[in-house]
Formats: structure tokens, C-alpha cells, sequence
């Protein structure tokens, strides 16, 4: 079969799979994950013909799906992608790019600064910030936070990079009692250990009450909310940034869903003094809904986001592609 024979039995597919979200309960019912067992099958030498492989995917995987890309759904802080952005991904798919640097993917490259600039725009932060597009609000967490250990430890005088952790003077972090939990995930991950995390009491509504906040210095990581993910509720950043900023503290912004109110006139206030935060990490799909995965990590200090992630290969350096362009 042709590959592009192969291709639009998918799109038929897809399209097919689209239209019947409407009429889709949003969870599958039982026969439908009885027939999950479909896959079960052995390894075998010959695998099924191409053409097949789709159609047994479609026959069994599609009704097994959740139906999030329809209107049924109402689950958690996500939903349907936006026809547009699924056009944009089938399109992406096409091109195929290992879109890590201008060396491998100008056209990633060129799009990616763009959006990252009207990112900036639409949220109101620091122009000169480092936006970094990654598969979540999880991993971009994760980069930001490792970005502020290392910062934090380098204006002691430690180089992290060069020297790592051991016999590093301590990073404190203090967290949201309401912390999502993919930000412990990603402490848990860093190496800082839930339990010596520090927590800071919140209210009914699961913000952080400023009256009670932990100590902070500039030894210390502070994690803030912009959107709860039980109440949707905002910490009262314009109550806790100054304090943080007396402190020297640097102070990340767990926005995955609720940094976008700030697009919202509505709402913005809600957002009023996250700008003055030193990274932030917001979805793409979630209230922006695009597909799955698309998050952004955003970093005040772009160079110290690039100190920790990037690293230089013999046959391509990071640094030298960012210097190019
Ligand atoms: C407040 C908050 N932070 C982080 C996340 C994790 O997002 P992702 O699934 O993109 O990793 C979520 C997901 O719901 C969330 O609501």
C-alpha cells in the first residue's frame, strides 16, 4: 500500500471519529472496553497488513476512547481541541520535525519564537523572558524549577551544572498545602523530597493566606497558584509577591489552566501581580484547547532556563544555534 493511500485511510478515519464525538456518550460503556481484549494478542514475525492495523484500531480503540474531543465532556480542566489546531497538528505530523533547533527544523524554529512572543503578549509578562514549549504543564514545571534551583544556588556562588548537588548549600522550597500534584511530581523528581518541603496553610478556597506564609529568603523556591484545580481559585499574588520579592525568594507560577484568565477582561485581576514572578508554566491544552501535549515553560531569565536545559552535542551545540538566530 501507498503511503499516501495509507494516509488518507487515516484521515477518513479520523474524520469519521470526529463527527461521532456528538452523538458519543463520554465514557465508553462496557462492550466497548470488552472489546479491548481485541488487542490482546501475540507478538508475531508478520504483524497485520498495514490497511488492517488502522481498521483494528479504529474498531476497537476509537468507542474505548474517552470522548474529551467532544461536546459530552465535561471532566477536569481540559476539552475538545479546536478544529483549527487539530489541522495544524495533522500537519505537523506530515512535516515530521525533530524540532529541538534551527539546524533541524527552521520552520519549527521561526513558528515557535513567534508564538512564544504572543505568548508573552497576551499574558503581560517580561518580554525578555524565555518561553520553552514542552509536552505539559508537568515537564515544563519540572524545567522551571530546575532552572530557579540552579539560579538560586549560582547567586551563592555554586555552579550546579558543573558541580551538581552534592555538598550544595540547601534550596527551600515552600508550596501551596493545595499544590497540584504533578508539582510534587516534579520536586519528587529534583531530588527536594515531599516531606522537607514546606507547605503554607491555605483557606476554605485552597489560597495561600499570606498572614501565614513560611519564612522565606533567598535560599527559597516559592510555588504559587494561579488556578486550584478543585476551587479554580488564585493565590493573592499582589498580597504575597512583595513579600517575596523583599525576601529575594524566587517565585514560580503553577498556571496551567488559570494563567490564561489573564486573557480574559473579566478575570485578569484575579492574575494581578503574577507578573512579578520569575518563571510561570501554563497548558496549551487546556483552556487554550489545543491537542494534547502542548504546554509552555516561561522563564523571567531566559539564560538560566538555557544554563539548565540545554546541553551541547559533538555534532550540534544548542548555544551555537540560539546565538544564530
Ligand atoms: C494546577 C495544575 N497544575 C498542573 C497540572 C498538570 O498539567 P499537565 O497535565 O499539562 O501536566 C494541572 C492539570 O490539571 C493543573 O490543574
Amino acid at each position: 500500500m501507498d503511503e499516501l493511500k495509507i494516509l488518507e485511510q487515516a484521515d477518513t478515519l479520523a474524520r469519521g471519529y470526529t463527527a461521532g464525538t456528538d452523538n458519543r456518550r463520554a465514557f465508553p460503556d462496557g462492550k466497548a472496553l470488552a472489546e479491548l481484549l481485541g488487542f490482546d494478542e501475540p507478538l508475531s514475525n508478520e504483524g497485520h497488513p498495514e490497511a488492517e492495523t488502522l481498521t483494528m484500531l479504529d474498531q476497537l480503540g476509537s468507542p474505548a476512547t474517552v470522548a474529551s474531543n467532544g461536546p459530552n465532556y465535561y471532566g477536569y480542566v481540559f476539552g475538545a481541541c479546536l478544529p483549527v489546531a487539530a489541522g495544524a497538528e495533522r500537519l505537523a505530523l506530515a512535516w515530521d520535525q525533530c524540532a529541538s533547533s534551527a539546524d533541524t527544523s527552521p520552520a519549527a524554529d521561526a513558528i515557535e519564537r513567534k508564538a512564544g512572543q504572543w505568548v508573552l503578549e497576551i499574558l503581560g509578562l517580561p518580554q525578555e523572558s524565555a518561553v520553552a514549549f514542552g509536552t505539559s504543564a508537568t515537564a515544563c514545571g519540572l524545567s522551571c524549577l530546575a532552572a530557579a534551583r540552579a539560579e538560586l544556588l549560582a547567586r551563592q556562588g555554586w555552579d550546579f551544572v558543573q558541580d551538581g548537588l552534592m555538598d550544595a548549600p540547601e534550596i527551600k522550597v515552600v508550596v501551596s498545602e493545595t499544590a497540584h500534584v504533578t508539582i510534587r511530581k516534579a520536586l519528587q523528581i529534583l531530588g527536594f523530597g515531599w516531606a522537607r518541603v514546606i507547605k503554607a496553610p491555605v483557606d476554605a478556597h485552597g489560597r495561600i493566606r499570606p498572614g501565614r506564609l513560611p519564612p522565606l529568603d533567598a535560599s527559597t523556591i516559592l510555588i504559587l497558584q494561579a488556578g486550584e484545580v478543585n476551587t479554580g481559585e488564585f493565590d493573592p499574588f499582589n498580597e504575597i509577591m512583595p513579600l517575596a520579592k523583599a525576601a529575594k525568594a524566587w517565585v514560580h507560577i503553577d498556571g496551567a489552566f488559570g494563567l490564561w484568565a489573564r486573557a480574559a477582561p473579566a478575570l485578569r485581576a484575579l492574575t494581578d501581580g503574577v507578573e512579578a514572578a520569575d518563571s510561570w508554566t501554563t497548558d496549551g491544552h487546556k483552556w487554550l484547547n489545543t491537542p494534547y501535549d502542548g504546554a509552555m515553560a516561561i522563564c523571567r531569565d531566559a539564560d538560566a532556563l538555557a544554563r539548565v536545559m540545554n546541553s551541547d552535542a559533538a555534532y550540534s551545540s544548542a548555544s551555537a544555534s540560539a546565538q544564530k538566530t
